[in-house]
């Protein structure tokens, strides 16, 4: 059984995780990814001003598993209340990403251990692998370019590899393109410890997106998606090192590069945005997605996704190994 050190350390069967897509997660989600034996994640993103406190949910999640579960906030956008908020709903795992250069994680992740949780931050970047190596992450995510959502411009197989060496013997979780279990097979032969995983469980039957959203997942050859700040500029944010990745639809294919006319046109995009999610409508909403989005054909229980990934990996790494390596020759 596939088995790697961040089972022990997170307290999970399975090296899976779910990203902790503020957007894209809710409670059954990440309940559903840790009953099958992964680590659910939800996303609150700022933690400010949130329809559901953080401790709600948490509790909405403990409702509905007794396996461990994680919260993730993006930093950038968080304050110390908000921050003080999420990390006092007691969750077992504390996952971040995107400080901003000057933010102390230092002092973010002491408050989020002294609360008993495992610290999991999530780079694109190697300097940033250091940064939060050394303010006491416990797991380092590295993020490539191919996933959805905001991403950096480093591709998933240089970056898992960089850190990987870079902050050994810190257990790196490998992200961005990875829906497979070759995928996962792959990122552990780079000498990571697991995969984190978004896109993938955007399309399943948990995911709080519209039909219409999990379906467009369904049907992208993956080669309709590119890095855009559109979907920032309408909304106000200015993400540290991050451009969005998104499915290139009707409204991306309007308005992309033309941010000049989006700054003005803000509040009239941001309705249509939001719109297009109620009504599930995929060309006129942003829908972020990864490049793996061409290895994705239907909407499944996530729980099925983590066995699968988890029952192929197992199966690649002894039929493949054994058929590229052949039996050793007797000297
Ligand atoms: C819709 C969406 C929202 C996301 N929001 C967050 C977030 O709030 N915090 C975070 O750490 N990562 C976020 N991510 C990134 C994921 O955690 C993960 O790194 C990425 O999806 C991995 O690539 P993949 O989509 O190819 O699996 C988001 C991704 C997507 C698709």
């Amino acid at each position: 059984m596939l088995k790697t050190r961040v089972c022990e350390l997170l307290g999970i069967e399975h090296p899976v995780i779910l990203g902790g897509m503020a957007s894209a997660t809710n409670p059954e989600l990440a309940a559903a990814v840790s009953n099958a034996g992964a680590l659910g994640n939800l996303g609150v993103g700022s933690g400010r001003n949130l329809p559901t406190p953080a401790a709600a949910l948490a509790d909405r999640i403990r409702a509905l598993t007794h396996r461990p579960f994680g919260l993730n906030m993006l930093l950038f956008l968080a304050d110390d209340e908000s921050i003080a908020a999420t990390v006092a709903a007691n969750a077992p795992v504390f996952s971040t990403a995107w400080p901003l250069p000057d933010q102390d994680l230092k002092a973010v992740f002491a408050r989020a251990h002294a609360s008993g949780a495992r610290l999991v931050h999530m780079v694109a970047a190697v300097d940033e692998a250091y940064r939060a190596a050394e303010a006491g992450a416990d797991v380092i995510v590295a993020q490539g370019t191919e996933g959805g959502g905001h991403v950096g411009v480093i591709g998933t197989l240089p970056l898992v590899r960089m850190v990987v060496r870079a902050v050994a013997p810190l257990p790196v979780i490998a992200a961005g393109g990875i829906a497979d279990g070759a995928g996962l097979a792959a990122a552990l032969m780079l000498g990571a410890d697991g995969v984190l995983l978004g896109t993938r469980f955007e399309a399943t039957l948990e995911s709080p997106l519209p039909a219409g959203y999990r379906q467009a997942i369904c049907d992208s050859n993956g080669h309709d998606t590119f890095l855009t700040e559109l979907p920032d500029v309408v909304g106000g944010t200015t993400w540290p090192g991050a451009y969005a990745r998104v499915r290139r639809n009707r409204v991306m294919q309007e308005w992309r590069g033309r941010e000049g006319d989006v700054r003005v046109h803000r509040a009239e995009l941001g309705r249509r945005f939001t719109e297009a999610r109620e009504r599930g409508d995929a060309e006129n909403g942003v829908l972020m997605i990864g490049q793996d989005a061409g290895l994705i054909d239907r909407v499944e229980p996530a729980a099925d996704v983590v066995r699968r990934i988890v029952r192929e990996a197992e199966e690649l790494l002894v039929g493949r190994a054994a058929e590229v390596v052949g039996t050793p020759s007797a000297v």
